[in-house]
């Protein structure tokens, strides 16, 4: 009997010729596996193009909660953007597809699974190292990685083999997509002094066709998991496609990004994130409220190493199990409400408030009610300043003299 593999299966061109080629070339039995993180797709014409491109079965994991709730929102906690531009969207969604495929090849008695990575990006990198930290026993091929077929081969390999490939107008691009954003690559953006074309961007407007008038929304915390808009509570999911609408028809969420790959590259991305953005915005200036200094400064490092950790695909660690501790640590307290403005393509926080405000307007104002002790102030610069004024005496100054 042939061995099962249990193949992370998107309906595209790769992972469709991948199908047959694991079959002929392997000698296994493939079981497509499609998991829904949030990409519009049609369950249907999946299933079928996985059976007629030579699949044993089709699975359909239907992953789009847990997703926003245990991926992208602890991200979104955590403060994750990497390289100060992207919110990682593809990199979290990788995670959650490799345990999805780990949990399937359990249930069915495979012996292997499969996914349709190249060998130049960082996708195959969080696949392999989730699927090992998840179940070394598992062996993992990648087709696209080994079979060195050209785009042009692949699509004569399908039509050789009678495998329905999308008959779509043929897109220039390579996309990602799933509920946190979108991921575009290749075609004329390889030249990174080509501004994207308009035909790249799928769901916010540009700037030039964003209203004039600038859109509002009120984005409602509890201990730094989004709850509520315009003061309606709603699902972790149901949310982010709001805000994705909301926020993607003021054009906010477009990025162009120089990356640093984990394999070395640099590569020109483009990204869509308007909830993504929206809400990244949104949390941090509650944080900014209701989080001390020394806690918003930690943070912001920490923040760094998590987005590193996300995108070098090392979700399945100790390592992210104890940052992840302190940050929920420090949500405690994020709870409250968040106005932000969306216009021309910006999201700006213009008002917050929070139960757990950490600014007292006694001590702030410079109006009447203010009790901030100003006689204690040069008592406390006294001693601010004395190393200041040690160190100037016995070297600045006297250096000046000499
Ligand atoms: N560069 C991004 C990342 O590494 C996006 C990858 C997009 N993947 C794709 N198959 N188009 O997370």
């Amino acid at each position: 009997m042939a061995e099962k593999l249990i193949l992370a299966y998107s309906g595209g061109l790769d992972t469709s010729v991948a199908v047959r080629w694991l079959k002929e070339e392997r000698g296994y039995d493939v079981v497509c596996l499609t998991v829904d993180v949030g990409m519009q797709k049609d369950r249907e014409t999946l299933q079928s193009r996985a059976l007629a491109a030579g699949g044993v079965a089709f699975r359909w994991a239907e992953a789009q909660e847990t997703f926003i709730r245990h991926f992208a929102f602890p991200a979104l906690a955590a403060g994750a953007v990497y390289e100060k531009q992207y919110p990682l969207a593809t990199a979290l969604g990788r995670p959650l597809i490799a345990k999805v495929l780990v949990d399937t090849a359990r249930q069915e008695g495979a012996t292997a699974v499969g996914h349709g990575s190249t060998g130049k990006g960082n996708d195959q990198v969080r696949f392999d190292v989730s699927v090992q930290a998840l179940a070394p026993d598992l062996r993992i091929v990648a087709p696209v990685r080994e079979w060195g077929m050209t785009r042009d081969e692949e699509i004569v390999y399908a039509q050789k083999h009678e495998i329905p490939v999308p008959v779509t107008k043929e897109s220039p691009y390579s996309t990602d997509e799933n509920l946190w954003g979108r991921s575009i690559e290749c075609g004329v953006l390889e030249d990174p002094w080509t501004e994207p074309p308009e035909d790249v961007f799928e769901w916010t407007k540009s700037v030039a066709d964003a209203p004039d008038k600038p859109g509002y929304v009120e984005i409602g915390f509890e201990r730094g998991m989004p709850v509520a808009l315009d003061g309606r509570e709603l699902d972790p999911v149901s949310l982010v496609n709001r805000l994705h609408e909301l926020a993607g028809e003021h054009g906010v969420g477009r990025i162009d990004h120089m990356e640093n790959r984990l394999v070395g590259i640099k590569s020109r991305e483009i990204y869509e994130a308007p909830a993504a953005v929206a809400l990244l915005r949104a949390h941090e200036g509650l944080e900014q409220m209701t989080l001390s200094k020394e806690q918003v400064r930690l943070k912001e490092r920490i923040a760094q190493e998590y987005a590193d950790l996300i995108y070098n695909g090392l979700w399945f660690t100790v390592h992210h199990q104890d940052i992840a501790a302190y940050v929920q640590s420090t949500q405690r307290h994020v709870t409250g409400s968040v106005r932000v403005r969306l216009h021309k393509g910006t999201a700006m926080v213009v008002g917050r408030k929070s139960p757990k405000s950490l600014y007292d307007f006694s001590l702030a104002t410079y109006d009447k009610g203010d009790v901030y002790d100003q006689s204690a102030a040069p008592g406390f610069i006294h001693i601010w300043g004395l190393p200041v004024r040690v160190q100037a005496r016995a070297q600045m100054l006297a250096e000046e003299g000499e």
